[in-house]
């Protein structure tokens, strides 16, 4: 081992992430994503499982046309017609990734697969072989490794390394592995592996027990040298390791780690927020690395201290992840260009004239309400644009809610609803729960409302407030985004959002809704 090998970075919040409920993306999203973690380096982007839907095939493609400095990998389970749909998918990307899986553990091989140890051996090495016809990157993972018998798991690797797997993938499927015993485990497949050194070790451990990192960690002490990971930790059920986590923990101490990242660390912040706004999903304040108060200081000896000399208190510069020291960014006075600028270096890059003087006359919109123009709020005013086309089946004209103590609340709406303008006034509990049964009572969308939630983008009273509508229709999930200074004209923006998302033929049903 060469005292600096190379970590790679395979990062699964499209397909993983994904999976977490509620956290459903469009292939448009999904397209922005993939080219945040582009610019950030990561080295494999799992864009998603193209055999689970029309529109999950549709957003790998997306991801495979948009993404060329990344791999762009695609799932499979070891089937041929998953194998095929994934290699279909994959043929625009300039480097291409098929990711074949089948369950090794003796529950699964019993319980779910109802098939033999030799069989799930023989399927493997059938679809790795399969795989290689569409690729010569071809990934294979025996799902719940964790729980797999030791020796199953040798001749299962062995085999599939010698059909021409070139990464094979350990996963701590249900999150129950303990880190000195997961190291272990690595370590042990590494040397009895007879073919090991012809595939790069890889790990993906959930975090049921709060332990994905800690294993991930504790398989690369041991020679792993791939991790999968999500941004934020998203992922199925407690999720899966943080990238920001294992990326800064490597980083951080060198001195124990004998491997490195080739990530652009500072495009952490943004990949965090881009991921957080578009599925909805908050980071909690105390999150390390990128939750608000991960390197804030509020007790006085530790302001004293980091005042006297940073290290006392901080292990890693606030910046070096991408919080920017000095955050004020644009105001009122800016123009087009520093306004393009400043989004290029946030990741954002306008198609077309109309696109840009779409997003910054909204920019002026805000800054003529709001003097201090944050990245956030930039990112957040993206987030908006992106979400017309312009052809909205539904817009948001007016909004007016009285609201005042011992009153029933109102909201009177206009609506541009398919074509014409249309109004309803409705009272409710409060301000935007009368909103939303003002645009229910013209759209009748028959959703059932899933999540509302507010978060200020900035900190002060006249920051914007972001807000996330979940709605479920016929099994399909979608969330909404708006932000404003008024969060009921927030609320009401994530609402009719979300409904114009969910009458598009691009929302797809989550993955959790199929059978795969
Ligand atoms: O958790 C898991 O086992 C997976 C596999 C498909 C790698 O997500
Ligand atoms: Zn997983």
């Amino acid at each position: 081992m060469s005292s600096h090998d190379k970590l790679i970075i395979f990062d699964t919040t499209l397909r993983d992430g994904e999976q977490s409920p509620g956290a459903s993306m469009t292939r448009d999203e999904k397209v922005r994503i993939a080219k945040a973690l582009e610019r950030m380096r990561v080295d494999v982007i799992e864009a998603g499982f193209p055999i689970a839907s029309p529109g999950d095939f549709e957003a790998v493609q997306a991801v495979a046309r948009a993404v060329s400095n990344s791999t762009v990998c695609g799932l499979a389970r070891a089937l041929d017609r998953d194998i095929d749909r994934a290699g279909e998918a994959l043929k625009p990307a300039a480097s291409a990734r098929i990711h074949t899986f089948i369950a090794t553990s003796p529950i699964h091989m019993k319980m779910k697969l109802r098939m033999e140890p030799e069989q799930v051996i023989e399927q493997a090495v059938r679809a790795v072989k399969r795989a290689r016809q569409y690729t010569d990157n071809v990934e294979f993972s025996p799902e719940d490794a964790g729980r797999s018998e030791t020796d199953f798991l040798c001749r299962v690797l062995e085999a599939v390394i010698t059909a021409g797997a070139n990464t094979v993938n350990i996963p701590d499927t249900v999150g129950y592995s303990m880190p000195h015993q997961f190291g272990e485990l690595i370590r042990t497949l590494i040397e009895r592996v007879p073919n090991s050194d012809q595939a790069v070790f890889s790990v993906h451990c959930h975090n049921d027990l709060g332990l994905a990192v800690g294993n991930s960690l504790s398989a690369v002490l041991n020679g792993a040298r791939q991790v999968e990971c999500t941004i934020n930790g998203l992922g199925e059920r407690a999720g899966n390791a943080a990238l920001e986590e294992v990326v800064m923990s490597v980083q951080t101490r060198q001195d124990i780690f004998t491997c490195k990242t080739g990530l652009d660390t500072s495009q952490i912040m943004t990949c965090s927020r881009l991921v957080s706004g578009i599925t909805g999903f908050a980071v909690q304040p105390n999150k390390a690395i990128v939750g608000a108060n991960a390197f804030a200081h509020e007790s006085g000896i530790h302001q004293d201290g980091v005042l006297k000399s940073r290290e006392t208190y901080e292990i890693m510069r606030a910046q070096d992840v991408g919080w920017a020291a000095n955050r004020i960014v644009l105001g009122k006075h800016s123009g087009r260009n520093a306004f393009r600028t400043r989004l290029k270096d946030l990741g954002t890059e306008f198609e077309s004239e109309e696109e840009l003087n779409n997003a910054f006359s909204r920019f002026k919109d805000l800054a003529d309400k709001k003097h201090e123009i944050f990245d956030e709020d930039l990112q957040a005013l993206v987030t908006e644009s992106g979400l017309e086309s312009g052809n909205e089946w539904l817009k948001l004209v007016f909004l007016k809610v009285c609201s005042e103590t011992g009153e029933t609340p109102r909201a009177d709406v206009t609506l541009w609803l398919d074509g014409e303008e249309k109004q309803a006034s409705c009272s409710g509990s409060g301000p935007v729960d009368a909103t939303f049964k003002a645009i229910e009572a013209m759209v009748n969308s028959g959703t059932k409302l899933e999540l509302y939630s507010v978060s200020n983008i900035t900190s002060g009273t006249d920051a914007q407030g972001e807000v996330t509508v979940r709605l479920k229709l016929d099994g399909r999930i979608v969330n909404g985004q708006g932000a404003d200074t008024d969060i009921v004209i927030a609320s009401a923006k994530a609402y009719v959002n979300a409904v114009n998302k969910i009458i598009q033929p691009q929302s797809r049903a989550h993955p959790q809704m199929g059978d795969v």
